[in-house]
């Protein structure tokens, strides 16, 4: 089967000696390739303020904290998404409060947004899902007109742009993930960045148990908690080799998808993914739209090509039951999506394959 996710991981005469130098270098624990890494992931996405983190979701709950987002507080999230999204909401202890998303998109519906604000909420989270961005311009507009901080979580979509730069550079934070099966895996680990540089103090305390690095620890002082939510040297390592080669990646992902949407453009019946125009996807899935989504799903299972909906909607998990609401725009999507495989994986014939398959339908 052409799978519809894979593991993106360097060549081993390229890894194995970097990574065998930290590992015995006797300097194992956040140091120095982590703050390497966090200067190489800057420059080659011009993205400043950035934080290397645990994972994605510490990137999230760093974020949000940072955005004073407390227990009783309201955070406008989107439910089409991975569910780290929103659990990072309830670390916070605050509400999640659904936006209703674009059918056409997958990602949140601006005006949903507008009319969910309330004096509780303390933050918009919006999800670039599956690598497509979504309408900042207004959503940063909203944001601003409210005096509300707009967090990016970009963790599927690495090398996307939004008005000619990488997504995460109009909100006040951004998050991005580098667990197993994203563009960029360094097994596990995550980007914070932040718009405010004045901000870093304080997220460096949150991601290292409330205390800075280098100052000793017998005259240190914790006044905020924080967590364990560093990179280590050995993670920032596999990172390093990783930025290496990563245009290659993300060019190959956004080939692919541009090919599909050349190609779906002329299929009847079928549909796709549409960003406004001011948007570039990296397609870390690509996202089809049919009203028969389940018998494409069948006939590209039966033709070897893995090809299914991704993420269970946040919002039919009972620990969000308290903030139910209809979402006729999800209920739309989910309906009619269907992921396909678009990576670099996915090679010409294979995606021949694909759209032949699904004119045959
Ligand atoms: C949209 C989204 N946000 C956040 C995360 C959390 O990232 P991590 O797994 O690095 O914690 C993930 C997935 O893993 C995700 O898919």
């Amino acid at each position: 089967m052409l799978p519809i996710v894979k593991v993106a991981l360097p060549a081993a005469d390229e890894l194995m000696p970097a990574l065998e130098k930290t590992l015995y270098s006797g300097q194992i624990a956040e140091g120095e390739q982590v703050y390497e890494f966090e200067k190489q992931f800057s420059e080659k996405f011009n993205i400043k303020n950035v934080l290397a983190m645990s994972s994605g979701t510490a990137a999230l709950h760093a974020a949000l904290k940072l955005c004073g987002v407390e227990p009783g507080d309201e955070v406008i999230s989107t439910p089409m998404t991975a569910e780290p999204t929103n659990l990072s909401i309830l670390y916070c202890g605050a509400k999640v409060v659904w936006a209703d998303i674009d059918p056409q998109l997958g990602g949140m519906d601006p005006e949903s947004v507008r009319s969910k604000i309330t004096d509780k909420t303390k933050a918009i989270l919006c999800v670039h899902y599956a690598g497509y961005p979504v309408n900042l311009a207004e959503l940063k507009s909203i944001a601003n007109q409210h005096g509300i901080p707009l967090i990016e979580d970009c963790a599927h979509a690495l090398g996307a742009l939004y008005a000619g730069k990488h997504v995460g550079l109009v909100g006040d934070y951004a998050i991005y993930s580098f667990q197993a099966i994203k563009h960029m895996t360094t097994i596990d680990g995550g980007v914070l960045a932040m718009a405010n540089p004045e901000k870093m103090e304080e997220a460096k305390k949150f991601r290292w148990f409330g205390m800075l690095k280098g100052v000793p620890r017998t005259e240190v002082n914790i006044s905020s908690v924080g967590y364990k939510y560093n990179m280590n040297n050995v993670v920032a390592t596999i990172g390093q080799i990783q930025l290496r080669n990563i245009e290659n990646v993300l060019q190959r992902h956004i080939e692919n998808g541009k090919y599909f949407d050349e190609m779906f453009a002329k299929v009847a019946g079928v549909d796709f993914a549409k960003c406004d125009a001011n948007a570039e996807p990296s397609y870390w899935l690509y996202t089809l739209l049919s009203d028969e989504s389940e018998d494409l799903e069948k006939a590209l299972n039966a033709a070897g090509i893995s090809a299914s909906k991704l993420h269970r909607p946040n919002n039919y998990h009972s620990i969000f039951d308290g903030s139910k609401t209809d979402l006729p725009g999800l209920d739309k999507f989910y309906k009619r999506l269907l992921h396909l495989p678009c990576g670099w994986w996915v090679s010409d014939e294979d995606r021949a394959l694909i759209v032949e398959t699904v004119k045959k339908g």
